[in-house]
């Protein structure tokens, strides 16, 4: 199975609560859980060629949870940043946190500078981590910058095309993600990658962030291998039917 492989893959990891519940756990063991299934999600994109992969790590909601489960969300990305970092370089992957990094302690923004630092030269895998990410905030911003740059004589309203707000939205230089994956069995997208989503190929599964495995994500992968993507066009113009 290597026809096809996405280039960009974003996930949405989600049903790490309720697959603790289901254990009679508290959630932060399903949170930690998770972890283990993201660097097995990162060693997999590695070892079957998927370029790009955009993971959602903490949303501009998630703040609205309770104190006890956002502190422990802090403090697990910093550990796992931290512990996770030399490894990462290893495997050559490089790693880019996405999203409001003011609302996030000075430590925590210390430990994203440092990892995207150490990290740099990786070429095998780009890595983005959402955190404080909302597809809303990231359009905005992007507004705010462009907006600063027409005041200031720089730029002209005209000159604002599409090209130029992908390249002001926080994963300029990423192609838009090809498949978006989502686990826990919600089917919606929860305000992630709102403008790079447009033309992506969507897939939701029931498996709990903590289960989705190799096996998993290969299904992921084949569903995405057995579309066919138009962007507009019909599908004799793809195929290249006479009659087209
Ligand atoms: C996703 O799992 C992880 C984060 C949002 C940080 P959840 O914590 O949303 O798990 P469920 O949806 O409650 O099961
Ligand atoms: C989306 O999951 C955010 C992350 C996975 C980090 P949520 O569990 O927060 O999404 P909703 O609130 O159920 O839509
Ligand atoms: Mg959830």
């Amino acid at each position: 199975m290597n026809h096809n492989i996405p280039q960009h893959v974003a996930i949405v990891m989600d049903g790490n609560g309720r697959w603790a519940k289901s254990r009679l756990m508290p959630r932060p063991f399903g949170h930690k859980k998770g972890v283990e299934s993201v660097r097995r999600a990162v060693k997999f994109c590695v070892n079957n060629g998927v370029r790009y992969l955009t993971i959602f790590a903490f949303s501009s909601e998630n703040w609205k949870r309770p104190k006890k489960e956002v502190s422990l969300l802090m403090s697990l990305l910093m550990k796992t940043l931290k512990k996770e970092a030399l490894e990462l370089q290893e495997q050559g992957v490089s790693v880019q946190i996405i999203g409001n990094r003011l609302g996030f302690s000075q430590d925590l923004q210390d430990t994203f500078d440092t990892i995207e630092q150490q990290t740099k030269e990786g070429s095998r895998l780009h890595l983005s981590i959402a955190a404080n990410y909302g597809g809303r905030w990231d359009i905005t911003q992007a507004c705010q910058q462009l907006a600063k740059q027409v005041k200031e004589g720089g730029l002209e309203p005209e000159a604002i095309t599409e090209k130029v707000i992908a390249n002001t939205i926080t994963s300029k230089g990423v192609p838009d993600p090809d498949l978006f994956i989502r686990t826990g069995g919600e089917v919606r997208i929860s305000n992630f990658l709102m403008w790079q989503l447009a033309y992506t190929e969507l897939y939701f599964c029931d498996t709990l962030w903590p289960d989705f495995d190799d096996k998993a994500f290969s299904l992921a992968l084949q569903s995405y291998a057995d579309r066919q993507r138009r962007f507009g066009k019909t599908g004799d113009q793809l195929t290249g039917d006479s009659n087209a």
